[in-house]
């Protein structure tokens, strides 16, 4: 059984409870983030918990636990699951219980999730995958609430068409984000990213900071009409990695197959990644 750690304990996964008065199952009010291991190191912890603090700052959510006790706590519940080959984390903080059941009173919980890490379809990586695109724009997106229900709603929608993932279009026709990753294309030998209104990936900027040396990186807002000329698109999350993209609602993208700009990031980001696993840096 997995371990989790909740509210200063560590327990079996069927013994994590919390209050049904918790905002968090009351109103969708609270913060998460998700990262994955690298034999057993976890992947930039740091930063994901920085991004927790933010996400917290931004909705309004008084965390009680300093950035530095949150990373103790995970590696540590990380540690105590030793069953796992690799793990996904979940650092999840509730909004706390509420007198009247609306107005956050400083009384969240800690709760870090710690299960194995699942394995996602070979071919998503060597033929590529299919996303959609839908108008939708999420609320606060800077921030990692736990309020995703544009994202299910959204997913839903992507694999009724065969597809992996649904990107964001906004009101002024712009591509933001999918609804658990970023989005990129090749023009020529440039890298494109948006640059806002997105939850900032960490996939995101470590992969943004290893092309640096390989190709120009431009970070600007990318039309969804820019979509019939697009050659090379990959997505990139902390579960999913980097996964080519060769098919957006029924244009296909460049000749339909991973190009080669693509896979220069997947294996540049899966040399990095190992390396991180071996202690490097
Ligand atoms: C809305 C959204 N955008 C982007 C990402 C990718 O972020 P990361 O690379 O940190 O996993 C996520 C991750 O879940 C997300 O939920």
């Amino acid at each position: 059984m997995d371990i989790y750690y909740l509210d200063g304990k560590f327990v079996t996964e069927d013994n994590a409870m919390i209050s049904a008065r918790d905002l968090i199952v009351l109103r969708g009010f609270g913060v998460f983030d998700f990262l994955i291991t690298y034999n057993k190191r976890p992947f930039h912890l740091k930063d994901h918990v920085q991004r927790l603090e933010n996400s917290a700052a931004e909705i309004g959510l008084t965390l009680t636990h300093t950035g530095a006790e949150i990373c103790d706590i995970v590696e540590e519940t990380v540690r105590r699951n030793t069953h796992h080959n690799e793990s996904n984390i979940r650092i999840v903080y509730t909004g706390g219980v509420s007198s009247d059941g609306l107005i956050p009173e400083g009384n969240g919980k800690l709760m870090v999730m710690v299960t194995p890490k699942r394995k996602l379809p070979g071919s998503w990586y060597t033929q590529g995958a299919k996303i959609i695109t839908l108008d939708i724009e999420r609320f606060m997106p800077g921030a990692k609430s736990t309020n995703y229900l544009t994202a299910v709603w959204a997913v839903r929608q992507a694999r009724r068409q065969e597809a992996i993932e649904a990107v964001y279009v906004d009101r002024n026709q712009r591509i933001l984000e999918g609804t658990t990753t970023n989005f990129y294309f090749f023009e020529h030998n440039k890298l494109v990213t948006t640059h806002s209104d997105i939850l900032p990936g960490i996939t995101r900027s470590v992969i943004l900071d290893l092309m640096k040396d390989h190709f120009e990186i431009e970070l600007r807002d990318i039309a969804k009409d820019e979509i019939k000329s697009m050659k090379e698109v990959f997505i990139s999350a902390s579960n999913k990695e980097v996964v080519p993209v060769i098919r957006i609602n029924d244009t296909v993208i460049g000749d339909g197959k991973p190009g080669p700009g693509t896979r220069k990031v997947m294996q540049i980001f899966r040399a990095y990644t190992t390396a991180y696993g071996q202690g490097i840096p």
